[in-house]
């Protein structure tokens, strides 16, 4: 179930490459435990990973408040999808009360998936358009 980072992975944004590999990393700490977490660990680890994810999306936040894209339709899609996230991740902590013996299994899957795709496709095509910019104003 590891995630092995892979250089096509990268956005070519270094702080926002090195906060990926670091949430990787701690996804990757949460499958090596997936089948003993109990209802307390997934509550703990939901907010660990969720403190550094919400960190991340501020960060990406602010690079693109930077280049003044606020506006754009490519940030306002991007930032739906972590509005989306966010949602997502509020209904796995209402579903861990209701079934807590499913919840982590489901929840990790979410993880996976979601940072996966979310990092090679929208995270890059987002950077691509930064950097872009950024070639252009230097
Ligand atoms: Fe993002």
């Amino acid at each position: 179930m590891h995630i092995e980072w892979k250089a096509d992975y990268n956005t070519g944004v270094v702080i926002v490459d090195t906060q990926h590999q670091q949430l990787v990393a701690l996804l990757n700490q949460h499958f090596d435990k997936e089948s003993s977490v109990d209802l307390y660990e997934m509550f703990q680890m939901l907010g660990d990973f969720n403190a550094y994810a919400m960190r991340h999306f501020d960060t990406e936040s602010h690079l693109i408040q930077e280049a003044g894209l606020t506006e754009s339709s490519l940030w306002l899609l991007h930032s739906g999808e972590h509005d989306y996230y966010r949602q997502r991740i509020d209904e796995f902590r209402l579903l861990a009360q209701g079934q807590p013996d499913t919840t982590a299994s489901r929840l990790m899957s979410f993880l996976r998936y979601w940072w996966l795709d979310h990092i090679q496709v929208n995270d890059k095509k987002l950077m691509q358009s930064l950097l872009t910019i950024k070639q252009t104003q230097a």
